[in-house]
């Protein structure tokens, strides 16, 4: 009899799938690990589908576990955000991201994944109060800092050194293990990102500069300063809406490649400030948050919907990536996708269709139906949909980018948070396996051929 492929089978359930016959015997959640050199063999409990790498440990403290990427590998104990990726799951806190998105607020979900619990109203407010008078930022990083860049200066890149830039301006930006500093830090972050994302585009247009308004709410205040010409300028509240939703899915993802860098970072105890320009500089590559800007500009290379099966193929030819479809742990549909696919129709109606709109649905359903996508399950991700409801709101591509890292910023400092509270925690310091050169002695340069 073969044996089962299916290796997320545990206990009783895989002594049935190899041995039916034994049905009904209960089963040990746990792991035997022998070491064939030595004969030792450690006996350690798998919870929640984790063992500890202290198994291995004690079997040869000197043993490594070759992982690249981190396929198998659990870094931290969170307790923030939850994904299923078979079963396309993601919830923030426990709250599955289809309530948030549909009946909460960008502000509301930040304060629940910092504080693990949902505001109440005077919180809510309190809250709301103390980061809307926090958007402003200091006259020197826009005149001296910002005024710095060349004129075509990359948005992220500005965002990444302006994001570091600010907390020279803080002395206090690294007492991190003094909680009402850190809080201090993390409101000034949540709260000036917008503005400081706003700064570098208005720069980077030749625009001057649109101060926050204490008036207006998140995601409206943002739009304002991205905006604004003259006095009779309104933000539409549909828009305003779907910039706030497009925010609430983008807040969190776990252990991505950018809260990653913010964790590594962190656990060196650097302040808030230069940590989450470590993350936005992981998010600003084209296979992380680079990628919606990667999806519209490809979409703009596709041209037509006639070009779309040519396109595919090329892509399976080994000739690039269809940008904005797999992901490392969804496979099946990314449930932020769904949301976004449906937020682009709301936005679409105020806008009138983005034209590259058609060519993506086209994209979507050849490669829905297409062996290559299916087998290797590549479903679209969040960056599939985002960019064209970006480019509908009127943004340049140079800062859809930017746009994720917003969000964002709340998941990461959520994370540092944790991190610095996690008595588990060290710097991380991962080991390798070393393949280069045995010992060899200096050459001399004249006596080297
Ligand atoms: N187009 C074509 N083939 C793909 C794609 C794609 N978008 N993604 C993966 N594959 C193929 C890949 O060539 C490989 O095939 P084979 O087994 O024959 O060598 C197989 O699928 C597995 O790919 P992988 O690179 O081992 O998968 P990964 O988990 O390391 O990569 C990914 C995940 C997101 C980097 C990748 O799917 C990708 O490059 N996608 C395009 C970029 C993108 O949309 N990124 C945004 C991710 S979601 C937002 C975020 O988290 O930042």
């Amino acid at each position: 009899m073969g044996l089962p492929t299916n290796v997320s089978l545990r206990g009783e359930e895989a002594l049935q799938a190899y041995f039916p016959s034994v049905k009904g015997i209960p089963v040990a959640d746990t792991i035997t690990i022998i070491d064939d050199r030595t004969g030792k063999q450690v006996t350690v409990p798998i919870t929640d589908g984790v063992i500890p790498s202290t198994a291995l440990r004690e079997l040869d403290p000197d043993l490594r576990v070759y992982d690249p990427a981190f396929f198998s590998t659990a870094a931290c104990k969170s307790a923030i955000t939850y994904l299923d990726g078979d079963a396309g799951i993601l919830r923030y806190r426990g709250y599955p991201i289809e309530q948030l998105a549909e009946k909460s607020s960008y502000l509301e979900v930040a304060y629940l994944l910092l504080n693990g619990e949902l505001p109440t109203a005077t919180q809510l407010e309190q809250w709301q109060y103390e980061i809307t008078h926090r958007t402003m930022i200091h006259e020197n990083m826009r005149k001296r800092f910002v005024d710095g860049f060349h004129y075509d200066a990359h948005p992220m890149g500005m965002f990444v050194s302006a994001t570091a830039a600010l907390g020279t301006f803080y002395t206090d930006a690294k007492d991190i293990f003094d909680k009402e500093s850190l809080d201090r830090q993390i409101t000034r972050l949540v709260a000036k990102v917008p503005t400081i994302a706003a700064m570098c585009y208005r720069f980077s247009s030749g625009l001057p500069f649109v101060y926050p308004d204490n008036g207006r709410g998140y995601a409206e205040n943002f739009l304002n300063m991205m905006f604004r010409v003259g006095d009779d300028y309104s933000v539409n509240p549909t828009l305003a809406r779907a910039m706030d939703v497009l925010f609430v899915l983008h807040a969190d993802h776990e252990q991505n490649c950018g809260t990653t860098a913010m964790r590594v970072v962190s656990s060196a105890n650097s302040d808030p400030y230069t940590a989450t320009a470590a993350a936005a500089s992981a998010l600003y590559g084209p296979l992380h948050g680079g990628a919606n800007e990667a999806v519209v500009r490809m979409l703009e290379e596709i041209k037509s919907i006639e070009n779309v099966p040519a396109f595919i193929q090329s892509v399976k030819d080994g000739n690039g990536r269809l940008m904005g479809f797999g992901h490392r742990v969804y496979k099946n549909y990314d449930p932020r996708a769904t949301i976004i696919k449906k937020t682009a129709y709301d936005v679409f109606d105020v806008t009138g269709k983005n034209p590259l709109l058609d060519i993506a649905l086209k994209l979507e359903e050849v490669a829905l139906s297409d062996d290559y996508f299916v087998s290797r399950k590549l479903y679209p991700n969040v960056d599939f949909y985002s960019g064209l409801i970006y480019q509908a709101l009127g943004f340049p591509v140079d800062m859809f980018t930017v746009l994720f890292a917003i969000p964002r910023t709340v998941g990461w400092l959520a994370h540092m948070q944790e991190l610095l509270a996690d008595k588990d925690q060290k710097i991380s310091r991962p080991r390798q396996w070393y393949t280069g050169a045995p010992e060899r002695d200096y050459v001399p340069v004249a006596n080297r051929k």
